[in-house]
């Protein structure tokens, strides 16, 4: 697929069917991830794959609201960024979560986004500490999301075509 017809395509899927995604595919997304730019190239970012139903099901209850998906999901990837090698680790993780995104929908597999950083979990936990705790990681781990991952059960709308209006878009002379 051309990358404007799989920006179009892209949407948050939160519903996923019982089957396995593949190992090649997911190979994809995590080299996708991989390929991101970083701030002068410090690369602060590693991936956690989890695909035991447990380890899903605490990621799912890491946050108060949003999170749910991650119990379904066949595989989440939990972006984790070492604060200490990059101070730009919040836009770091981001792109590499928009590049697995990408990825994901370009191979027609059910993806979303799912935010930790600056989120709460139902007994007001900081999300990222849950986060942090679950996967026995350093305080200088720092987690803006993750990415949760199934076989779609239902393809959603494609986006339409965003119209260039100048509300949003400023030509400068
Ligand atoms: C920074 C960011 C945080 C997000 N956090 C969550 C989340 O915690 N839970 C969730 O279900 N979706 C989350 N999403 C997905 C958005 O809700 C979704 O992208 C938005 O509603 C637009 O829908 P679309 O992705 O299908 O175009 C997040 C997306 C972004 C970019």
């Amino acid at each position: 697929m051309e990358l404007f017809d799989v920006m179009i395509k892209r949407r948050s899927v939160r519903e996923y069917g019982d089957e396995d995604i593949s190992d090649d595919d997911l190979d994809k997304i995590i080299k996708a991830g991989l390929l991101a730019p970083s701030s002068r190239n410090r690369k602060p970012c590693e991936l956690v794959v989890v695909r035991n139903k447990k380890t899903l099901r605490q990621l799912s209850l890491s946050k108060k609201s949003g999170s749910a998906m991650l119990e379904k999901a066949n595989a989440a990837i939990v972006v984790v960024a070492d604060s200490v090698k990059a101070n730009t680790w919040i836009e770091d993780s981001s792109i590499v979560l928009t590049y697995m995104d990408l990825m994901a929908a370009n191979l027609g597999i059910g993806s979303c986004w799912c935010q930790t950083h600056l989120r709460y979990s139902g007994d007001d936990k900081l999300s990222e500490d849950v986060v942090r705790g679950l996967l026995s990681l350093d305080d200088n781990y720092r987690i803006v999301g993750i990415l949760s991952l199934g076989v779609m059960v239902e393809e959603l709308d494609s986006h339409e075509v965003p119209i260039i209006s100048d509300s949003v878009v400023k030509f400068m002379d």
